[in-house]
C-alpha cells in the first residue's frame, strides 16, 4: 500500500490545502487532514475515503460509536472527529438562531430606527432570502435622492452578488413628512420595473419621518388582508401590486431596453466581458452614450470601430440587428471572438480543460517562455509558469478545438493574467516589489448572446472605406499613449510568437502604433470622417487638453473634432462630467466626457 509520503507532493492533502484553500479539497482530502495518518495495510486518504463512503449523507450524525467500529479508528481519532462535527453544528446553530426575518413594516422600521433622526436622506437597502430571512442592509445612497443619479445597478448588483430573493427600500425624509414627493414616485416606479427585470421584486419601498412611515406596500395592499409581506419565494412584488392598481401602468420593452439592459446579468464563476482593466473603456458611460444614441440616432447596423473592451458593443447587440467590432490589437480580437462569435462550442469540454487548468501546480513545471520573461516581474513567478504552460498547451491542443473554443481559452487567461498581474492596469511597468500573489485561478468567460456579428482587426481607417453601417461609434484613444505597448504582455500572450523583448517594460518591437497618437491624428480623423459611409457618426473623446503632462495631452482639439464633423453634416455635441485614468500628473478637474453625433448629409 503507498503510504502518504509515496503520493506526489501536489497530491497530498495538507499541501494542496496551503496552496489552493479548502475548497479545492475533496470531503476525503478534509477528513484525511484531520485524521492525521493511516492505519496499517491503508494510507490516510484511502481510510478516510472509506469513511466518507460508509456514512455518505449521514456523516454529520456519526457518533464516537460508530466510528470505533471502523477497523483501524481508535478512541481518540474518533473523538477528534466527532468533536469536529460538533463544533460545526453549533457555529451553524448559532448562525440560524441570529437569523432576522422581515415578516412586515414594523420589522424594517425596527432594523432602521436610527434613520429617523437623519439630517441629509438616505436610501437604505435590505436584501432578503426567500425566507424574507435578512442577507444584508446597505445603505445605497447620502444626499437628495434624485432619479436621474440613482442608477438600479446600485441596488441590484449586490443583490445578484448575495442571492437575494427580494429587497425592501427605506428612504427617510429629514423634513418630518413622510408622504411621497413626485421625486419619490418616479424612483419608486423606476426601482420597482428594474427588480421586475432582473427577477429580484421589491417588496416594499418605505418613507420613514421623525413621527411617521409610509409603506407603499400597506399603502396598496387591502387592508383587510393584513399587512404581512409573502415570502417562501413567492414574495408579493410591488409591481404586481401597481399592475393591479392601475391597469394603465406601461412598461413597455423599449423603456426596459432603454433604462436597464446594462445590470449585469451576473453569472457566478464566470468572466464578464467588461472584467477587465483598460484605458478609456466606457463601461462606466454606457448609459449616458445609450441614453444618446437611442434618442437621436436610427438604423440597424453599428459598427464599434475603436472597440476597446467591447463594452459599447455589447450594450449595442441589445439596440441594433447587426454590430460590427474591430480593433488592431490581437488581444481584443481574441476576446471579441471569445465573447462574441456565434460558432459553436462545447460547455462541458471548456468548462473541464479549465478546471484541469486549475489543478496545475507550479512546482511540477519547467520554466518556460512566459515564467522566463516575466516571471517575479509583471507576475509572480509562479503565477507566470503557469500561465506560459497553459498558452502552450491552448496552442498544442488547437487542433483539438473549435475555433470559438480556441478563442475562449485565450480569453479566459488573459482575464486571468490580467487579474493578478503586478500592475496599475496596463503593462507600461511592473511595481518594483515582487506581488507574492500566486492565486492563479482560471473562470471560464460569460459569452454575450448575439444577432448578426462581424469581427475585424484592421486599422480603423482602412476598414472605414470598406463598410457601409447606420451609426459608426469613434471611440479613438485621446492622447499620445499607445494601447500596443500599454498592453503589450496581453498581446505576446495572445500572439504567443514569443518575440524577443526590450527594456526594463521587455516590450517587443513595436505593432500596430496608431496615428490617434500621433501629431498627425486630425488629418487621420479627418480621412476617417470622409471615408466612412454612415448615417449617423457618434465620437467619443474628452478634455485632457489642458493636461499637465505631455503623454495625456489631447491629440486633436475639441474644436477642430467640431470643424471635420462640419464637413460631413449636422452636429449636436453633449457633455458629462467623468473621472478617468489618471497617471500621476493629469489635472482632471473639469473632466469632460464629450459625445458629438453627426447626421450626415444625404
Ligand atoms: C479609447 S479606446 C476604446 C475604448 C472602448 N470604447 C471601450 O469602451 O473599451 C481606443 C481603442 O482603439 C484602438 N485603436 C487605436 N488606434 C487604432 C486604429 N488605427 N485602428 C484600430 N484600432 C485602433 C486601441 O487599441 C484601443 O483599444
Amino acid at each position: 500500500m503507498p503510504k502518504i509520503k509515496d503520493i506526489p507532493k501536489i497530491d497530498r492533502p495538507r499541501e494542496k490545502f496551503l496552496q489552493k484553500g479548502a475548497d479545492a479539497l475533496s470531503k476525503s482530502d478534509l477528513l484525511a487532514i484531520l485524521l492525521g495518518s493511516g492505519i496499517k495495510g491503508k494510507n490516510v486518504r484511502q481510510l478516510s475515503e472509506n469513511i466518507i463512503k460508509k456514512f455518505g449523507k449521514n456523516f454529520l450524525n456519526i457518533t464516537v460509536d460508530d466510528l470505533v467500529e471502523i477497523s483501524g479508528i481508535g478512541q481518540a481519532k474518533a473523538l477528534q472527529i466527532a468533536s469536529a462535527i460538533s463544533l460545526v453544528k453549533r457555529f451553524y446553530a448559532d448562525e440560524k438562531s441570529n437569523e432576522i426575518i422581515i415578516k412586515n413594516s414594523q420589522d424594517v422600521l425596527s432594523l432602521t430606527y436610527d434613520l429617523r433622526d437623519k439630517k441629509k436622506e438616505h436610501l437604505v437597502c435590505l436584501y432578503l432570502n426567500a425566507r424574507n430571512s435578512l442577507l444584508k442592509k446597505e445603505i445605497i445612497s447620502v444626499g437628495l435622492l434624485d432619479k436621474a443619479l440613482l442608477h438600479p445597478r446600485e441596488i441590484f448588483y449586490p443583490a445578484t452578488e448575495l442571492n437575494a430573493a427580494s429587497v425592501i427600500l427605506i428612504h427617510n425624509h429629514p423634513s418630518g413628512d413622510s408622504s411621497p414627493s413626485e421625486k419619490d414616485n418616479q424612483i419608486v416606479e423606476k426601482i420597482v420595473q428594474a427588480g421586475e427585470i432582473m427577477g429580484i421584486p421589491v417588496v416594499d419601498f418605505i418613507i420613514v419621518s421623525e413621527n411617521n412611515h409610509y409603506s407603499f406596500y400597506e399603502k396598496l395592499k387591502k387592508q383587510k388582508e393584513g399587512f404581512d409581506y409573502i415570502a417562501d419565494g413567492i414574495q408579493g412584488t410591488l409591481f404586481a401590486m401597481f399592475e393591479a392598481e392601475k391597469p394603465a401602468y406601461e412598461i413597455t420593452a423599449e423603456k426596459i431596453q432603454e433604462n436597464y439592459f446594462y445590470i449585469p446579468q451576473v453569472k457566478k464563476n464566470h468572466i464578464q466581458l467588461h472584467n477587465r482593466r483598460y484605458i478609456g473603456n466606457k463601461h462606466k458611460l454606457l448609459e449616458w452614450i445609450f441614453s444618446i444614441i437611442n434618442k437621436e440616432c436610427s438604423g440597424d447596423f453599428f459598427a464599434d470601430i475603436f472597440a476597446g473592451t467591447g463594452v459599447v458593443s455589447a450594450v449595442a447587440t441589445k439596440h441594433f440587428n447587426h454590430v460590427l467590432l474591430n480593433d488592431f490589437l490581437h488581444s481584443n480580437y481574441a476576446i471579441y471572438r471569445a465573447f462574441f462569435g456565434n460558432e459553436v462550442w462545447d460547455k462541458n469540454k471548456i468548462d473541464n480543460i479549465i478546471k484541469s487548468y486549475n489543478n496545475i501546480y507550479s512546482d511540477d513545471l519547467d520554466e518556460n517562455y512566459f515564467s522566463k520573461k516575466f516571471g517575479g516581474k509583471f507576475f509572480s513567478s509562479n503565477s507566470a509558469k503557469i500561465i506560459g504552460f497553459i498558452r502552450e498547451n491552448i496552442e498544442k491542443n488547437k487542433n483539438n478545438l473549435t475555433e470559438r473554443e480556441y478563442y475562449m481559452l485565450i480569453a479566459s487567461l488573459l482575464y486571468t493574467a490580467d487579474k493578478i498581474a503586478n500592475t496599475v492596469g496596463h503593462f507600461d511597468a511592473y511595481f518594483k516589489k515582487e506581488l507574492t500573489n500566486d492565486s492563479f485561478f482560471m473562470k471560464p468567460i460569460d459569452p454575450i448572446n448575439v444577432q448578426e456579428i462581424s469581427i475585424f482587426q484592421e486599422d480603423a481607417n482602412i476598414l472605414a472605406k470598406k463598410i457601409k453601417v447606420d451609426v459608426a461609434y469613434i471611440d479613438p484613444p485621446y492622447n499620445s499613449r499607445q494601447y500596443s505597448r500599454f498592453y503589450h504582455v496581453l498581446e505576446t500572450l495572445t500572439k504567443w510568437d514569443k518575440p524577443k523583448l526590450y527594456g526594463v517594460a521587455l516590450k517587443p518591437e513595436p505593432e500596430n502604433m496608431s496615428d490617434y497618437c500621433r501629431n498627425n491624428a486630425k488629418d487621420k480623423f479627418a480621412e476617417l470622417v470622409r471615408d466612412l459611409d454612415a448615417q449617423y457618426l457618434v465620437i467619443s473623446y474628452n478634455n485632457t487638453y489642458d493636461s499637465k503632462s505631455n503623454s495625456s495631452r489631447n491629440k486633436i482639439t475639441l474644436q477642430e473634432i467640431e470643424k471635420i464633423l462640419q464637413t460631413k453634416g449636422s452636429t449636436k455635441v453633449f457633455e458629462k462630467n467623468y473621472r478617468h485614468f489618471n497617471a500621476g500628473n493629469t489635472n482632471f478637474n473639469n473632466h469632460k466626457e464629450y459625445l458629438f453625433v453627426t447626421k450626415a448629409k444625404t
